[in-house]
């Protein structure tokens, strides 16, 4: 009867996983969707803490379950409520990472079964024909143990590359020692499998070694800007290992939730990816955005560039009939979100049409823009993706770049030679006037120098985007 019950509310849990992921994937569900998957998890955790029967006896071992829950409540509440937005794809790397340790943990736990096995009893099981069934017990265990630890060993050092503790390494060959090392790993289990020899126990903990140096090893070289693919690879990764532990306890809800954030990460991966025009091998195998940098040089002058007064912005803004707001890194840096909703909506009620475009990868992590301008209450309608924004330059009287930069270069339309040749950038320069706000030339991510600031068009307003915006609104204010 408890059992039924329980399917049954495997069966409710799995359905909020699907509809809460269908709910993230646009701005105005995407709270609520999380909510949704979250309630779905806690009735899953619950069920299975409270009414699971192994042999006719529950978990048990509460005050330790309930510890860990505790302990692990308090830091994941603490942590996200205090993590700064620009500060969002570490902590998702990091979390990953628990994940994958997770994943692991359980291969380590169901290994020590195994192998502490009754002897007699391991021999009744390989004369009774049941070594296949054994072997794929210890293939699933094998295959989440080595996923699981890259994802871990990978991801934290996906975390400490992105919050600068960890820095770029690479070394001559790299790729060749990290194929290497994998075919190792592969062989090593194939033989544990296969043979179960002797010695399982120690080629054992050498596969789980070696899978930590390898996620080491993967994520060390690549490059910093790819850093976000990458974690979002990794995430596919832990879901597939959570999905083994699922297989291994016959846990229906274990196994569609790791399914759905392998097949989630997978996709995401591949969205990016196109976003900048790039193939995965080219993300890890490519250094963009690390020591290695092709293209105009950063600090290369590649022309004069003309700069425009607060007052002169003001005026040709607030006589505009349409503005487009090109939000980037830099705006979330100086958290301007809620003064440039201000100045958005002080030029609409001077009758001035104001829109956002949205480049897919401009900040730090997918759909950061829109996140931020979500927090500030900027209408999602307000919000228009590249493709579209594309078709409205034309007939736009003043685009005004705020901290974006890598997404409106040109280069990635001409230059061949540049690392971001390719990826589709906002035409900003088809509108009549073009106002770039930032701190210094300085390149963005990319590393790279932006000749669009030095055409004739372009004009720059200097200075952290928060005050630029919030001295702009005073200005327009007293025309
Ligand atoms: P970036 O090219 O990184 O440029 C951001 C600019 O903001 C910088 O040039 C910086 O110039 C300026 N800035 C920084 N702080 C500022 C402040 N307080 N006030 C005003 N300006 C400030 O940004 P982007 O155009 O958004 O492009 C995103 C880059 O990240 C792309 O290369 C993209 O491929 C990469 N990337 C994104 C993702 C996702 S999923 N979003 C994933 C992987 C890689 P100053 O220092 O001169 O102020």
């Amino acid at each position: 009867m408890e059992l039924n019950l329980l399917t049954f509310i495997y069966l409710i849990a799995s359905v909020t996983f699907i509809v809460g992921l269908k709910m993230l994937s646009h701005p105005a569900s995407a709270r609520n969707g999380n909510r949704v998957a979250a309630v779905g998890m806690t009735l899953a955790i619950l069920g299975t803490i409270f009414l699971y029967e192994e042999d006719g006896t529950r978990l048990g071992n509460y005050g330790w379950i309930f510890g860990g829950i505790l302990i692990g409540t308090v830091v994941g509440t603490l942590a996200a409520k205090r993590v700064k937005m620009t500060a969002m794809p570490e902590m998702v790397s990091l979390f990953n990472g628990m994940g994958g340790a997770c994943a692991a943990l359980i291969s380590l736990v169901e290994f020590d079964h195994l192998a502490h096995l009754d002897p007699v009893m391991a021999g009744v099981l390989l004369m009774a024909n049941a070594a296949g069934a054994l072997k794929g017990f210890l293939l699933i265990i094998v295959i989440g143990l080595v996923i699981g630890s890259v994802s871990f060993a990978g991801s934290i050092i996906a975390w400490g590359k992105l919050n600068g503790s960890i820095k770029d390494f690479s070394f001559k060959g790299q790729h060749l020692f990290n194929i290497l090392l994998l075919g190792i790993i592969v062989a090593l289990a194939s033989y544990l499998i296969i043979f179960l020899p002797a010695n399982a126990i120690f080629i054992f903990y050498t596969i789980f070694f070696l899978s930590l140096l390898y996620g080491i090893f993967f994520v060390f070289p690549i490059g910093g800007a790819d850093m976000p693919v990458v974690i979002s690879l990794l995430n596919s990764f832990t879901g597939v290992a959570a999905a083994c532990g699922g297989f291994l306890y016959e846990n229906k809800v274990m196994l569609t939730g790791g399914i759905l954030v392998g097949a989630a990460g997978t996709l995401l991966t591949i969205l990016m990816c196109k976003a900048m025009n790039r193939s995965l091998t080219n993300v890890l195998i490519g250094s963009f955005g690390g020591g290695s940098k092709v293209g105009t040089a950063a600090g290369t002058a590649v022309g004069t560039h003309k700069e425009i007064s607060l007052s002169d912005t003001a005026v040709l803004m607030s006589y505009a009939a349409k503005v487009y707001i090109v939000p980037g890194y830099g705006l979330a840096v100086a958290q301007a979100q809620h003064a440039c909703h201000e100045l958005e909506k002080l030029l609409e009620s001077k009758g001035v049409d104001v829109k956002y475009a949205i480049h897919p990868v401009a900040g730090r992590m997918p759909g950061h823009m829109n996140v931020l301008l979500a927090e500030a209450d900027v209408p999602y309608e307000k919000l228009l993706e590249m493709e579209q924004a594309n078709e409205e330059f034309s007939t736009t009287d003043v685009v005004l770049i705020l901290g974006a930069n890598d997404v409106v270069n040109p280069a990635a339309k001409s230059d061949t030679s540049s690392p971001i040749y390719g990826m589709p950038i906002l035409d900003v320069e088809l509108a009549k006037h073009v106002i770039v706000n930032k701190r210094s030339m300085k390149p963005g991510y990319a590393g790279i120098e932006n000749e669009l600031f030095f055409r004739p068009k372009t004009s720059m307003l200097f200075g952290d985007a928060k005050k630029v915006l919030q001295d702009l609104v005073a200005e327009i204010k007293n025309l």
